[in-house]
Order: C-alpha cells, then sequence, then structure tokens
C-alpha cells in the first residue's frame, strides 16, 4: 500500500514523534521512507537515532519528497508552513493535517491543493491509545484514504466521517476529552485525601477503579445506566453519592462544558479562516 512511498512529517515534536513510532511499530513503511522536518537540531539528532528515519532543517525539501505529507505543527506556525512549502507540493500528493482547528478550506487554499485529509487526535495518541476522527476532500481517492486510515491508527483507533462539521464535534468530546476526566480523577484523588487516605493511595484506587470501569463497560456492552443501577443498592452508599452529583448538576454541568467546548472550536475555526482571507 505504501510501496516505495515518502511520508513526510512537517514538524516533528510529540504527535509527530507518536504517529512516526506507530508507522514503523505497524510496519507500513521502512524507516528510510519517513523524512521529518523539525528545526531544531537536537530534535532531528534524536529522531535519526531512535528511529533510524531521515530529517531535514528545510520544510521545503520533505514536501518536494513527499507522497504523504503530514502537517504536524502547531496551528500559529501553520500560515507560515504553507506559505513556505506550497510550491514545492507535488500535485498528487496527500496532504494529511492534525493541526487542531484547520479546516480542510484553509489547508486547501493554503496550499492551493485539492487532496486533504483533516484529522483530530487526541493526546492518548502519544501512546498510541488515542481517538482520532477524520475526514477528507473529495479529491482524495480510495487508495489514499486507505493510507490516511492506516497512518491514523498508528494513533489508536479512527472514526472516518464524511462531514466536517463533526470535527468541531469531536473536537469538544473526545479531542478535549482528556482534560474533562483529568479533572474527574483530580476531583476523586482530592476527595480521597480530604477523607484521610495518603496522596499516592489514593492515586492508586482512583485509576484502578476508572480503569476497571471501562473494561466492565466494554465487556458487558450494557448501558451505563443500566451499570449504575446495578451496583446501586437500596438505601446504599452509591444512592447517596449519586443523589449528590445529580442535585449538584453533574450530568447537565458535563453537556454545557461540552457544548461550551463545541462552540469555542467554531469560533476558533471561524477566527483561522478569516485571518487567511484578510492575509
Ligand atoms: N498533542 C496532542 O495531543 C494533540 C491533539 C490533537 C491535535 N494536536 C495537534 O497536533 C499538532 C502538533 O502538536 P504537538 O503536541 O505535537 O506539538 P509540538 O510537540 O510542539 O510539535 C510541533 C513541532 O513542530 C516544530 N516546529 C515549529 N515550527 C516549525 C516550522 N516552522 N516548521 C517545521 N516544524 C516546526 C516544533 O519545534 P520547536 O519545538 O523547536 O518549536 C515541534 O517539534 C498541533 O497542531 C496540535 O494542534 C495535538
Amino acid at each position: 500500500m505504501f510501496e516505495s512511498q515518502t511520508i513526510s512529517f512537517i514538524g516533528a515534536g510529540n504527535m509527530g514523534e507518536a504517529m512516526i513510532k506507530g508507522i514503523l511499530r505497524d510496519e507500513l513503511v521502512p524507516p528510510d521512507q519517513i523524512l521529518a522536518a523539525d528545526p531544531r537540531p537536537e530534535r532531528r539528532a534524536y529522531l535519526e537515532e531512535k528511529y533510524a528515519i531521515h530529517t531535514t532543517n528545510d520544510n521545503r525539501e520533505a514536501t518536494s519528497a513527499a507522497n504523504i505529507l503530514v502537517l504536524s505543527v502547531k496551528p500559529q506556525v501553520l500560515p507560515k508552513v504553507m506559505d513556505e512549502i506550497h510550491l514545492e507540493l507535488d500535485p498528487n500528493a496527500l496532504v494529511l493535517s492534525i493541526v487542531a482547528g484547520a479546516r480542510t478550506s484553509v489547508i486547501t487554499q493554503g496550499l492551493r491543493h485539492a487532496a486533504v485529509v483533516r484529522s483530530m487526535p487526541n493526546t492518548p495518541g502519544q501512546f498510541g491509545v488515542g481517538m482520532t476522527v477524520w475526514t477528507t476532500t473529495p479529491h482524495v481517492s480510495d487508495k489514499q484514504q486507505n493510507q490516511a486510515q492506516k497512518i491514523l491508527q498508528a494513533l489508536g483507533k479512527e472514526i472516518w466521517m464524511d462531514d466536517e462539521g463533526y470535527l468541531d464535534m469531536a473536537t469538544a468530546l473526545s479531542g478535549t476529552g482528556p482534560a474533562y476526566v483529568f479533572l474527574f480523577i483530580e476531583a476523586m484523588i482530592d476527595a480521597g485525601v480530604h477523607m484521610g487516605f495518603a496522596r499516592h493511595i489514593a492515586e492508586e484506587m482512583v485509576m484502578q477503579t476508572i480503569e476497571g470501569s471501562l473494561t466492565v463497560v466494554r465487556e458487558l456492552k450494557r448501558h451505563p445506566a443500566t451499570l449504575r443501577n446495578m451496583v446501586t443498592s437500596p438505601g446504599g452508599t452509591s444512592a447517596a453519592a449519586l443523589y449528590e452529583m445529580e442535585k449538584g448538576g453533574f450530568r447537565t454541568i458535563v453537556s454545557k462544558a461540552i457544548f461550551a467546548a463545541y462552540r469555542r472550536s467554531v469560533e476558533l475555526g471561524d477566527a483561522t479562516e478569516r485571518k487567511l482571507n484578510e492575509d
């Protein structure tokens, strides 16, 4: 599927490295078919040493060599980078962006290039257990779509959506999702410490409880409300705790928070698009 194809990365930081690691782990291409462009010499030396890939400090060089060009820089530098590289891009190449909030219209316009994948990964992708939601422009061929899927699987699970509107929703749900879970973990640990557990013991208890609960949801495949009812005895401890959570508006707060993230994602996307049109 990737025979004699070069996958180039523009920006090889946390996410770029996670993708490189996953691509090599899944043996999609040998290391010498990966070229990573990154400004810092020590970063390039580290990547060469650890993964035996090629690196460069020249984004144009990486772009002209690419059959698949991964955009993995921070959103702030994307306009400058697109300006720098667009003339070097092979018209038959596939562009795969993981840049948060950068709409396909921004990338197709910035690179004057039609075949674009836009994806929204999340931080667990750094360890191969991420959730990535992605979409494609109509010019992406079936072969390129399959290639993009394989590359994104390097970060964990992936779901393709035919409508880009879902990407802002995914940003709010799975992209920003780890932040909500971290807050919940923190709140539970603090409650444990408040009751009297040493912090490291409370941490272990909470993390194992969350991992275990996820396994129950996955294994039993029942609605979460059914699982919750199964552990709620009449007049018991779960009933007392859940009553307080509902009274405090837990469910509504979660929903409002996720909708706020969704609205913010749309706003940021609009702002980026406006900025590109002004330039
Ligand atoms: N981290 C996540 O979980 C996550 C989740 C979803 C989406 N994303 C998206 O993934 C992208 C990358 O995120 P990240 O966490 O991997 O960021 P990162 O670790 O900062 O990686 C970006 C890399 O790009 C390099 N860079 C800076 N300017 C450059 C330029 N002009 N040309 C080429 N490379 C350049 C940076 O080098 P220096 O460090 O020397 O500046 C750095 O090595 C972002 O757009 C982000 O929105 C990330």
